[in-house]
C-alpha cells in the first residue's frame, strides 16, 4: 500500500530534484551542497555498529564514503549531481534496489523523503539509517507526522556543534557555527522507546585516522533496546 506521507513529501520535492537536474541555478543545489567533516562520521561510528553493505545515496565528494571504505566498509555511493566521487545522476527518491544500511547527510530540503525513501530501501534487510540532519528536524510540525509515524531509535547531537564544510572547503563551515547537526538512528530491529541521547564531541575524533573494524560476525540479535543501545558502546 502506498504510505500517503512519502507521497506528499515526494512530490513536494520533485520540482526542486527537476530543477536541479535540469541546472536551474535558482534550485537550492549550491546552497545544499556541504560536506561531512570527518569527525562527524567517526563520531557515529563511536556509538552504531553496522553490519553489511551501506548506500551513501547523496555522496558529494565522497567525504562520509571515503571514512566508511577506509574502515573496510563496503560502500555503494551515488548522487544527483556529478561532483567526481560515485554513481553520477541517479536520483535517490527515484531507487527501488534494497540495501542493508543507509548512512547520507541529504539535502535540507528533502530531509524527509529521503528518510522515508531510506527506511522503505533498508526494511528488508533490517538495517539502520542514520541520517545527519539539522537538529531543528525535531521540533517542525511539518516533519511531526514523519516523527510520530517513524520516530527515530537513537539520536546523537554534538556537544561542540559539529561544523560542516561549504561545499568541499575545508576551511569554512556552513551557517558561521550557529547551525546544530545531530545524526537520527532508525534501526528496523530495535524496539521499545526512543533512548536518551548520547552527546558526542567532534573534537574527540578530529586527530582520530581509523577506528577497528567491527567483526564482520553476524551479531546476536539483540532483543531490547538497551540491550542495542549497550551493544553500539565502543
Ligand atoms: C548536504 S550535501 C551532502 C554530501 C555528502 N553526503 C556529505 O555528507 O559530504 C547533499 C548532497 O545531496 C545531493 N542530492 C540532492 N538531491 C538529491 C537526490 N534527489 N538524490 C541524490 N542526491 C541528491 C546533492 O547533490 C549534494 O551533493
Amino acid at each position: 500500500m502506498t504510505n500517503p506521507l512519502a507521497t506528499m513529501a515526494a512530490s513536494k520535492a520533485s520540482r526542486t530534484r527537476r530543477q536541479m537536474v535540469a541546472g536551474d541555478p535558482s534550485a537550492r543545489d549550491r546552497d545544499d551542497f556541504y560536506s561531512t567533516p570527518t569527525e562527524g562520521t567517526l563520531a557515529l561510528l563511536s556509538v552504531e555498529k553496522f553490519y553489511g553493505s551501506i548506500a551513501e545515496p547523496a555522496c558529494g565528494m565522497g567525504h562520509i564514503s571515503k571514512v566508511l571504505i577506509d574502515l573496510g566498509y563496503n560502500v555503494w555511493s551515488s548522487d544527483l549531481v556529478d561532483r567526481g566521487y560515485g554513481a553520477p545522476r541517479i536520483d535517490f527518491l527515484m531507487n527501488t534496489y534494497q540495501v542493508d544500511n543507509i548512512i547520507t547527510n541529504p539535502p535540507f530540503k528533502l530531509a524527509v523523503p529521503f528518510v522515508l525513501k531510506a527506511l522503505e530501501l533498508t526494511k528488508e534487510a533490517g538495517g539502520k539509517v542514520a541520517m545527519l540532519l539539522k537538529t531543528t528536524f525535531f521540533e517542525s510540525m511539518d516533519r511531526s507526522p514523519v516523527m510520530d509515524e517513524f520516530p527515530p531509535s537513537r539520536f546523537y547531537p554534538f556537544a561542540d556543534r559539529l561544523q560542516c564544510l561549504r561545499g568541499n572547503d575545508e576551511k569554512h563551515g556552513i551557517g558561521g557555527g550557529m547551525m546544530s547537526f545531530t545524526w537520527f538512528v532508525w534501526d528496523h530491529r530495535a524496539t521499545g522507546p526512543l533512548t536518551m541521547p548520547c552527546r558526542l564531541r567532534a573534537a574527540d575524533f578530529a586527530a582520530t585516522k581509523a577506528l577497528a573494524h567491527p567483526s564482520r560476525r553476524k551479531p546476536k540479535a539483540p532483543t531490547t533496546q538497551q540491550e542495542l543501545f549497550q551493544q553500539a558502546q565502543p
